[in-house]
């Protein structure tokens, strides 16, 4: 599914000619802007939506809130940049497209689901200049926002301090080791 409306204005020429209406012909091009609720709307379907990017479960370094083993899901544009990142190589530079977006949901000790999310999608190119452009969201699994943590304000501050710092040059994506990844 794609999230991207025909909003460019130099693709309004080309819409003139899509007799297949508007998605048909936004495929191939970026949008102006980034809709956060259409990002939402598809994260918490990750499983229809995105694919799999962990083996079997990854102890998580989020662990607040009962957290303990994490699951993490990527749209294909994000996805094929993760398996190319090598955690063990400081050295490694890697910029993430713009529409990829990552999610990240947690389970407890027991195995059982917690009913909160991390996204991080990467939007146009200005949405949040320090912070890479990234829009972050701690969200319920209905996709209900929590304690504010949404966007790109002070509250989600602390997610963009910690990614830069850990991946700082992954563009805040922080990638698994080659073993623990989905085929
Ligand atoms: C203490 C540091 C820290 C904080 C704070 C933090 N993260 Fe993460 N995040 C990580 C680490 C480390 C990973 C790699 C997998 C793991 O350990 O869970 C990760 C993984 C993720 C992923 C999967 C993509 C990737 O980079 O591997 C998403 C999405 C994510 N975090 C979103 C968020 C959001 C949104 C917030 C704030 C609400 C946040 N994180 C806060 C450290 C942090």
């Amino acid at each position: 599914m794609s999230l991207r409306p025909c909003l460019p204005p130099r693709l309004s020429l080309v819409c003139s000619f899509c007799l297949f209406g508007l998605a048909a012909c936004a495929e191939d091009e970026e949008p102006e802007t980034f809709d956060p609720d259409a990002v939402i709307a598809e994260a918490v379907d990750y499983e229809a939506n995105y694919v799999r990017l962990d083996l079997d479960g990854v102890p998580t370094a989020h662990d607040s809130g009962g957290m303990v083993v994490a699951r993490m899901w990527a749209n294909e544009a994000g996805a094929e940049v993760f398996r190319t990142l090598d955690p063990d190589d400081p050295t490694q530079m890697v910029e993430m497209p713009r529409g990829a977006v990552f999610v990240k949901e947690n389970y407890d000790l027991d195995g059982n689901p917690l009913d909160f999310m991390q996204v991080l999608a990467k939007f146009e190119d200005g949405y949040y200049p320090d912070g890479n452009d990234w829009f972050s969201a701690l969200i319920q699994r209905d996709g209900t926002p929590l304690q504010g943590r949404i966007g790109k304000g002070p509250e989600i501050t602390f997610c963009v301090d910690c990614h830069s710092s850990m991946g700082k040059n992954t563009d805040f994506i922080i990638g698994l080791p080659a073993d623990q990844l989905a085929p």
